[in-house]
């Protein structure tokens, strides 16, 4: 078979392709989807539940404050995920004194020193969390905006009751 053979057999094949019934291709909703998704601004408040993961990558801490007060009851939930995320690089007193921080180039800081992290305000800790951009990962895929400011409440209190 010449080139010229082949070419006309796959552009025949090609035209006959055309005659496929695309009816299900062509629904209007198929097209809708398409749309790329709009993000939501820093600070929009979550309509949806806070399930909404806002990307804070960059954003201004002094623009952000806490949703609720981080009470007691925000203490007990944000325990939880401290356990989950944080613990294993700073400790379950925030010292960063694990076995992991010690195998680290650059070791994660002790959440409840002196100075430093007890001197961030609450929303530097929060996007330290959601958006990290050094060394530490960031955990905004495993938290969602309420869960992190639980995480926080806790490192506060880990900070109040360090020995
Ligand atoms: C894989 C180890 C690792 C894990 C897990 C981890 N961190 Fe860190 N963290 C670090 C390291 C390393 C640093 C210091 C370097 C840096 O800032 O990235 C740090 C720094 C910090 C700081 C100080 C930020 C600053 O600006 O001084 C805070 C606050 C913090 N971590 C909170 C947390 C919390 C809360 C969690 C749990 C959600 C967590 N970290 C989980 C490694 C970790």
């Amino acid at each position: 078979m010449s080139k010229l053979t082949v070419m006309l057999a796959a552009s025949l094949l090609l035209v006959s392709c055309e005659n496929v019934d695309k009816s299900m291709h062509d629904q209007n909703y198929a097209k809708v989807e398409k749309v790329a998704r709009i993000p939501a601004p820093v600070g929009a408040v979550p309509i949806l539940g806070s399930k909404v993961k806002i990307d804070y990558a960059g954003a201004d801490p002094a623009k952000l404050t806490a949703p609720y007060p981080l009470d007691a009851s925000a203490v007990a939930r944000g325990e939880r995920f401290y356990g989950i995320y944080c613990v294993p690089c700073h400790g379950a007193s925030g010292k960063a004194d694990t076995k992991i921080a010690a195998k680290m180039d650059v070791p994660p800081l002790s959440l409840v020193a002196e100075h430093a992290v007890k001197e961030l305000k609450d929303a530097e800790i929060f996007l330290k969390i959601v958006a990290s951009d050094s060394i530490m990962p960031k955990y905004r895929a495993e938290l969602d905006d309420n869960e992190a400011w639980d995480v926080v409440a806790y490192v506060r209190e880990l900070q109040k009751t360090a020995k």
